[in-house]
């Protein structure tokens, strides 16, 4: 048996978890490899929605074991809360979750550093989600961070108490008070005890070597779905650096963030949105600043799902489309949100950059080098309301047509299309 990977292609929030949700029931587990709480993956129901943010996307489907791998990092106190939600409509939700021993644990003194060190660098920010993420990759590749199985040892508090009054003489050096800052809330101190509540509830949920667990279940006949989290422009190798995320959200990132060797990685599904979005800082070459990028938003709905600050809203951009599918090895394409394109009469593509007067058909290594600058090609639009269409062979001809020119620009068939939020409208082409 192989593992298939469902990751995302642009800046995030292409509709992986409603992707995941929808392909589950073809699968017996589902695994998150990369990313934390930074995520915001969303889930639409009859008439319910849900966004996840550590927990993988399978959850909500009875039969499914779901899997939090050594690459993801965890804050308890997230977690918890979204635990409690997910039970509401899976009350054995618990029993249907496994965690990672060696996956990192975001601790309330990395959420103070990255609202710290956001600070600090003024208008130069990254424009991070604020959940720790740099910070916690930051000590796990400083080899002090504190893993999930440390909770069960008996030096975890001499181990978080060292760690984070070493971060303190740090957050010391700046402009920055700990006991004025506030965490989802609460006063830094209140936080940290919710903290410790959380990560002690948290030994309900079993602990593995999930590496171990994942490889006998391969060997048993078990089919077994990665779950991404991000998109592959903000990888930290391969994203527009520093406006990156701190983890590596391509398909390499299965093979380390679970324990899988590469040649036992099946089909690459890469969602992608019919337009793009990017939330935070960072070079977005076909972003539109006009009327065009403000309907896109408000069609769209495009807020954030962990945050909720407005998404910024462009035309699809093929040029980093091909890098994205060249990085990850896509053999299965997943457009979403086509709908949302449903109001235009024309459509518009970057198939090229013009950079300092030359036309390039490459992601440049600085996407905010000189004028860099999208060239478009238009395609008729459909026009027409899509996202109620109950039979593929329902959509329009110019729907159709969108598909085609972009498989054949990518050179990857589009083989899954989705229509609405909702679960239902997703259609396997
Ligand atoms: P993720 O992070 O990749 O899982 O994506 P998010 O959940 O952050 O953002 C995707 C948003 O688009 C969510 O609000 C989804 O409910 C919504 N969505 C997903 N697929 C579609 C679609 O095909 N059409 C429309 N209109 N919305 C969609
Ligand atoms: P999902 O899984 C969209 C962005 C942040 C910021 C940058 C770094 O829902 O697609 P971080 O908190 O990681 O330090 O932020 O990355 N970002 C996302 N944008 N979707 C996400 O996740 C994101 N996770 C992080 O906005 O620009
Ligand atoms: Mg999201």
């Amino acid at each position: 048996m192989k593992v298939d990977v469902i990751l995302g292609l642009q800046w995030g929030d292409e509709g992986k978890g409603k992707i995941v949700d929808a392909l589950t029931p073809q699968y017996d587990i589902i695994a998150r490899f990369q990313g934390g709480p930074n995520a915001g993956h969303t889930i639409e129901f009859n008439d319910n929605k849900i966004v996840l943010h550590t927990i993988p996307s399978g959850i909500l489907h009875k039969n499914t074991m779901n899997i939090i791998g050594n690459g993801v990092v965890i804050d308890p106190v997230i977690l918890q809360k979204e635990l409690e939600l997910v039970k509401t409509f899976n009350p054995t939700a618990t029993n249907h979750l496994i965690i990672s021993k060696r996956a990192h644990l975001i601790l309330p003194i990395h959420r103070a550093l990255d609202a710290c060190y956001e600070k600090a660098k003024g208008a130069a920010k990254i424009g991070s989600t604020l959940k720790g993420i740099a910070p916690t990759y930051s000590d796990k590749y400083n080899r002090r961070g504190i893993r999930v199985g440390d909770l069960l040892h008996k030096e975890f508090a001499q181990k978080y108490n060292e760690l984070t009054a070493d971060h303190l003489k740090i957050i010391g050096l700046y402009d920055f008070d700990i006991n004025e800052h506030i965490i989802d809330g609460l006063p830094y101190k209140e936080y940290e005890a919710l903290w410790f509540e959380a990560a002690e509830k948290m030994k309900e949920i079993r602990f593995a070597d999930t590496e171990i667990y994942i490889h006998e279940a391969l060997n048993e006949g078990k089919s077994i779905l990665a779950e991404g989290a991000q998109g592959t422009l903000l990888d930290i190798d391969f994203g527009a650096y520093p406006f990156v995320t701190s983890s590596n959200t391509i398909c390499a990132g299965v093979c380390s963030g679970l324990g899988i060797a590469p040649n036992k990685i099946g089909k690459v599904y890469g969602v992608f949105k019919a337009y793009c979005t990017r939330v935070g800082s960072g070079p977005f070459p076909t972003e539109l600043f006009d009327k065009t990028g403000e309907i896109l938003q408000k069609e769209g709905h495009e807020f954030g799902a962990t945050t909720g600050r407005p998404r910024r809203c462009g035309w699809l951009d093929l040029v980093a489309l091909k890098y994205a599918v060249m990085i990850n090895g896509v053999t299965d394409l997943v457009m979403t949100k086509a709908d949302v394109l449903g109001i235009f009469g024309t459509l518009k593509t970057a198939n090229s950059y013009k950079l300092n007067n030359q036309t390039i058909s490459y992601l440049p290594y600085d996407l905010s080098e000189g004028s860099l600058e999208p060239v478009y090609e238009e395609i008729a639009g459909w026009n027409q309301n899509v996202d109620s269409i109950k039979d593929i062979s329902e959509i329009p001809l110019e729907l159709k047509n969108y598909i085609k020119f972009i498989e054949k620009n990518v050179n990857v068939p589009i083989s899954v299309l989705s229509l609405s939020p909702d679960r239902k409208q997703t259609f396997k082409l």
